[in-house]
């Protein structure tokens, strides 16, 4: 499986503090099923100011930890971007680190607040679309706007973005109202992807597989399959570091 939300980078965020922890939870993930990783630590302005300088040290760090080189080629970079008018123009200006390309679109992991939907959000996913910019909700099924009354969802639908659900809200690992969420959107064949969202080997462990296999048996495995395999690989695929670093293992092939 292909998980493309997942903090791994030490000492970046609310994610591992250190490589060992960083190696822990590797580890996990691979044990749950999950082959490759797009990381994505938080860019909050004002809490967790990361930009891709700080996320490629962060990275390289780790890289200097990992028991395997070749483990490298299954890891690569993006980041989870808090909505912000202020972040507009940076992201505009490809400051910041995209999951990869969908529909001809750079794919903006997008975390809302978590307790409402800021006025004007409609507004900003639009300018942003109108830059190129397809914005990937980050668990919109843990927003209480959201969880209190989920036609909230509509507008962004509306606006054409989209959705990654975190494959332990399907399970119940969030609450009965996420879960209910979660499997609403999911029949509704709203979800984009599946995804970890996993911080620590303790309470947000990866279990993407569990997830998955809820999924498969409320609409079948094909679908499933789409949510962490088919559509998370092309993300995958497109992602500009993971495009770079094959660049440059080719050149030095050469
Ligand atoms: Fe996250």
């Amino acid at each position: 499986m292909f998980d493309v939300h997942c903090h791994l980078l030490p000492g970046l965020d609310d994610g591992p503090e250190t490589p060992e922890q960083s190696l822990a939870l590797l580890r996990a993930a691979m044990l749950d099923g999950i082959t490759h990783i797009i990381v994505t630590p938080h860019i909050h302005l004002g809490r967790w100011e990361n930009d891709i300088a700080s996320i490629g040290k962060a990275f390289q760090r780790l890289a200097r930890h990992l028991p395997r080189q070749k483990m490298l080629q299954r890891i690569t970079i993006a980041a989870e971007v808090r909505l912000d008018a202020e972040m507009l123009p940076l992201v505009a200006a490809r400051r910041v680190p995209f999951l990869g390309r969908m529909d001809g679109y750079d794919v903006l992991l997008l975390e809302m607040p978590h307790g409402r939907i800021l006025p004007g959000t409609e507004k900003m996913l639009r300018w942003l679309k109108q830059r190129g910019v397809l914005p990937m909700i980050a668990h919109p099924e843990r927003n209480r706007a959201i969880l209190k009354q989920p036609s909230r969802l509509q507008s962004l639908v509306d606006e054409g973005c989209l959705f990654q659900v975190t494959a332990g809200a399907l399970v119940g690992q969030f609450g009965e109202r996420a879960e209910q969420v979660a499997r609403q959107m999911l029949e509704r064949d709203l979800i984009t992807v599946l995804a970890s969202d996993a911080h620590n080997t303790r309470n947000r462990p990866p279990n993407l597989s569990a997830g998955y296999h809820r999924a498969k048996a409320l609409v079948g495995e094909q679908k499933a399959r789409q949510l962490v395999y088919t559509r998370p690989r092309a993300l995958f695929e497109s992602n500009q570091f993971f495009q770079l670093a094959q660049g440059s293992l080719s050149l030095a092939a050469g």
